[in-house]
């Protein structure tokens, strides 16, 4: 089996056994919860995301040594927390479309969505602080916190048209990267790891859910539909800027930045200019550019992963480098 296969398989398999926990967990909240909660819970939960976040727990605690089946358990409150933040996000983002079908707020209404993600968050928090205790509750909620502050930054720099990469970085390490870190580090304080292997963990998370956020951002401009799941152009529609922009933006001629702030500058331009957007990030490199700033972050996440040893966790190691290159080829 070649290294991707092998993390292909890893993701496969590893995904089911998260579904597996997150149905039993459904199953038994059934006869407690509202009957429109369940099938909205069934709905978002349920429909093709990759579930990075919990595997990350799953590998993590493995890489340190510890496996077993109650990792499901604890990793599926991760997937929770990611859902509700996708669904309050879509709120946010005025998106429509999810994992190809329609967004939890467009299917079901606003504050059923709101709603929703209440409750997922909540679950999740209880899950973490029961399976895993203080300090991963901490470090999780933490997390959680750090993503509205994330949040908030993107808020403040919409259509900013000379934002700088440090003020993206910090904003995408909020809203994207702690959450990815935290499940590295929440797995390390399950297995018991020593704090050595808990940082390294820790800092694999954050340079991965980085360009994780710049493979995303990247994908926003030049994905297709059909694999992304997501409506294309939308981040220059809500006047995002996000990293292809301001590599474009830093290098354009006089002429087509001031053409480039007409655009990002005027609500119609930027819903009906995203071809011409396009064409001019390309024409300065800016995805080259965002693709390269993203493989930098990979190398950065890889380089941790050197305190492991091969001796004692090769295939564990494989499958943590391997899931980096993943994250950068991936379409979807
Ligand atoms: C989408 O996350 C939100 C971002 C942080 C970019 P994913 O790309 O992990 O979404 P799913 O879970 O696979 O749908
Ligand atoms: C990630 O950013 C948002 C969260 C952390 C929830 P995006 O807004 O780019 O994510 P998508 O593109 O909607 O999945
Ligand atoms: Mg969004
Ligand atoms: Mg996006």
């Amino acid at each position: 089996m070649s290294a991707t296969e092998m993390v292909m398989e890893t993701i496969r398999s590893e995904s089911r056994l998260v579904d597996v926990a997150m149905r039993d967990d459904l199953e038994r909240l059934a006869p407690e919860v509202d009957g429109l909660l369940l099938e909205i819970l069934q709905y978002c939960l349920f429909n093709g995301g990759k579930r990075i976040r919990p595997l990350l727990v799953v590998l993590a605690a493995r890489i340190c040594g510890r496996c077993g089946p109650e990792i499901y358990r604890l990793a599926r409150a991760f997937e929770y927390l990611h859902a509700a933040t996708l669904m309050h996000d879509d709120v946010i983002d005025d998106a429509d479309t999810r994992r190809g079908k329609p967004a939890v707020h467009i299917r079901f209404g606003t504050v059923a969505a709101i709603l929703t993600g209440d409750f997922l968050h909540a679950r999740s928090m209880a899950i973490v602080g029961s399976l895993a205790g203080t300090e991963s509750l901490n470090v999780f909620s933490g997390a959680a916190g750090k993503m509205v502050d994330g949040e908030f930054l993107q808020m403040r720099n919409a259509a900013c048209f000379n934002l700088s990469e440090e003020d993206y970085q910090q904003a995408i390490l909020g809203k994207t990267g702690n959450l990815i870190s935290a499940a590295c580090e929440v797995g390390a304080l399950w297995a018991e790891a020593g704090n050595k292997e808990r940082a390294a963990l820790r800092d694999y998370g954050i340079y991965l859910g980085c360009a994780f956020q710049m493979i995303d951002d990247l994908l926003d401009y030049q994905g297709d539909r059909g694999k992304t799941g997501k409506k294309v152009g939308n981040d220059l529609a809500e006047g995002k800027m996000t990293l292809p922009l301001i590599l474009t933006v830093q290098h354009a001629d006089r002429q087509d930045r001031d053409r480039l702030q007409a655009i990002v500058g005027d609500e119609t331009g930027r819903r009906q200019g995203l071809e011409e957007v396009c064409g001019l990030i390309a024409k300065y490199d800016g995805f080259t550019m965002t693709r390269t700033r993203a493989e930098q972050m990979g190398a950065l996440a890889l380089a941790q992963l050197d305190i492991f040893p091969d001796e004692t966790c090769a295939q564990e190691k494989a499958v943590m480098q391997g899931l980096v290159n993943f994250v950068l080829k991936r379409e979807k």
